[in-house]
């Protein structure tokens, strides 16, 4: 999978887990240092976490020129049946069969747009987690309130 926004996520997990590594290292944050370096590895885990989610889902695929193909074959075909059948019925029932393979078709290109929605939910699923992550880290931050 290709998606720009895992390196991206990637990438602003990286820079916070280097926010946290610097602040728990300036000495005024000592009473904090040990959720300053909590947090730095919650970022760090968020950052593998979502390295790996491209490799946990597979996006389906679709060969269009596989279509085409199978489009150029079929017409060729069924006007070459056509053409040389005497029996007008014969020949109906040759461009029946040919427009009922192209309603295949688009059951086919159907299912592959909704295995497409089934895999994206399943990311949107994977980052709504993260996101309850970060609120949970926002809240380990509030309870250092003294
Ligand atoms: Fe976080």
């Amino acid at each position: 999978m290709d998606e720009k926004i895992f390196d991206l996520l990637i990438q602003l997990e990286d820079d916070l887990v280097l926010l946290y590594k610097k602040l728990s290292n300036i000495s005024r944050f000592s009473n904090i240092k040990d959720v300053l370096e909590y947090m730095m590895k919650q970022s760090s885990g968020h950052s593998m976490h979502i390295g790996k989610i491209p490799a946990s889902a597979k996006k389906p695929s679709f060969n269009t020129s596989a279509v085409l193909e199978l489009h150029n074959k079929l017409k060729d075909q069924v006007f070459i049946d056509t053409v040389n059948e005497s029996n007008t019925n014969k020949c109906l029932d040759g461009l029946s069969r040919a427009e009922e393979i192209i309603g295949e078709l688009y059951q086919g290109i159907a299912k592959f747009y909704q295995k497409t929605g089934d895999y994206y939910y399943s990311i949107g699923s994977m980052i709504e987690n993260l996101s309850q992550e970060e609120f949970a880290h926002r809240d380990a931050l509030q309870k250092q309130k003294r």
